[in-house]
């Protein structure tokens, strides 16, 4: 029952699309076995109040629907936020969000570009005491935490090349309407990787495979799209961006191919890993979520890849049978998971399992990264990453 369960009051702020899968995971909380913690959303802000009204309608623990977010702020039944609104409007909320004293789960990029990250990672250092995390669900399939201990265990040997990306053709359609998201004002310069690159860099960054240098190739497909008047305006983001980076651990050095793409055919919501090494090869793509592959390798052996169905086996427990399919919106829920654990141990080592969410500093390293390929795509030039400003 919830009530031996710690209760965690949320606040929803920004109750779009990502603020109903948050809605959706709390209702769905029974779910989950063994977790000591609950989150309940009490409190719902957005700026539009038909979003709002759809919280009222559906979460019958919302007792407070609010059109300034600093209402919600102000309100101290709210133990800790979810944000999930455009990029520009990161900065101000996430810092009035962190001042406020709240913990907070906020949506990628955080921050529209690098200058409002360092604002939001400046008002962290002077609130440590807030536990502050990305939201990226992708590492929580079944398959990615396979590959998670696969690369702890050190089964690669020495690394060959790493691939990782993040491919919808949402964008494919010239007809479909202009939105926020295909607006430099309101999604930033950075287009598609603001938008995916977070999803893509947070098991590279995870593992500690940061690029020391990055040469991009970014590409606009589609000039315009319908403004839904009847006229055309300017689409201005960039569609697909590919990144060839290098990387350089304390002992290993090998290429990693990140890409991001809001226009690529046949695919919905794919986000993939590759790794190859010396002595293992591995791969995992949300296109084939029950399937993880694998290919051990022995000097002189055969060469074979092994693909099996990947158990219904996330970091935690659950009610659903190991033979049965991981989704979307389970990924969500152990994120969630995972925040809450964070909060309920205060960000202590007390997790109940080791795999936390995206951390502000990698945000602020995936900005690193964005920022630096930018400049190449400008210059044409490979761009190196200062990893110790
Ligand atoms: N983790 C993921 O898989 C994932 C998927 C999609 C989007 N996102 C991220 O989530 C965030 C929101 O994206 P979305 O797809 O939910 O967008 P959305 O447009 O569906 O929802 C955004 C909401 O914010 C509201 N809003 C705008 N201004 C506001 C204000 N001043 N105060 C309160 N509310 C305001 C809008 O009315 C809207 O309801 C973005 O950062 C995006 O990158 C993450």
């Amino acid at each position: 029952m919830a009530k031996d369960k710690r209760i965690i009051r949320f606040g929803v702020i920004g109750c779009g699309l990502m603020g109903k899968e948050f809605a959706s995971a709390a209702a769905r909380w029974c779910h989950l076995t063994d977790v000591g913690f609950e989150p309940r959303i009490v409190a719902v802000c957005d700026a539009n109040p038909a979003a709002t009204e759809w919280f009222v309608d559906n979460v019958p623990s919302v007792v407070h629907a609010y059109g300034d977010y600093r209402e919600l702020l102000a309100n101290p039944d709210v133990d800790a936020v979810y944000c999930a609104v455009p990029h520009n409007l990161h900065q101000q909320i996430y810092v009035d969000i962190i001042r406020s004293g709240k913990h907070l789960l906020g949506e990628k990029p955080f921050g529209i570009d690098a200058e409002a990250n360092s604002a939001i990672a400046q008002a962290l250092a002077e609130n440590p005491d807030v536990i502050v995390r990305c939201s990226s669900e992708f590492p929580f399939y079944p398959g990615a935490q396979q590959i998670v201990k696969w690369v702890n265990e050190g089964r690669f040997g020495r690394i060959i090349e790493v691939e990782a990306g993040f491919w919808h053709s949402s964008d494919l359609d010239p007809t479909k309407p202009i939105n926020w998201k295909r607006r430099i004002a309101t999604n930033g310069e950075y287009g598609c990787m603001g938008d995916l690159g977070m999803h893509v860099l947070h098991l590279p960054l995870r593992f500690g495979w940061k690029p020391k240098r990055v040469r991009s190739l970014l590409s606009k497909i589609v000039p315009e799209r319908p403004d839904g008047k009847g006229g055309m305006v300017p689409c201005e983001t960039w569609d697909n961006a590919i990144l060839a980076c290098d990387v350089e651990t304390d002992d290993q050095r090998f290429p990693m191919v990140l890409s991001t793409k809001r226009i690529a055919p046949g695919h919905a919501n794919t986000w993939f890993i590759r790794i190859q090494g010396t002595d293992f090869s591995a791969e995992f793509t949300t296109k084939n979520p029950k399937q993880v592959a694998s290919l051990p390798y022995e000097p002189g052996g055969a060469q074979a890849w092994h693909v099996v169905d990947a158990p219904y086996k996330s970091a935690y427990g659950t009610i659903t049978g190991g033979i049965f399919e991981f989704g979307f919106s389970d990924s969500i829920l152990q994120m969630w998971a995972a925040f809450c654990d964070e909060l309920v141990g205060q960000g202590g080592a007390g997790m109940s399992q080791p795999f936390r969410c995206a951390t502000p500093e990698e945000a602020s390293a995936s900005h690193l990264v964005f920022t630096a390929a930018l400049e190449s795509e400008r210059t044409g030039n490979t761009i190196a990453i200062d990893w110790e400003e």
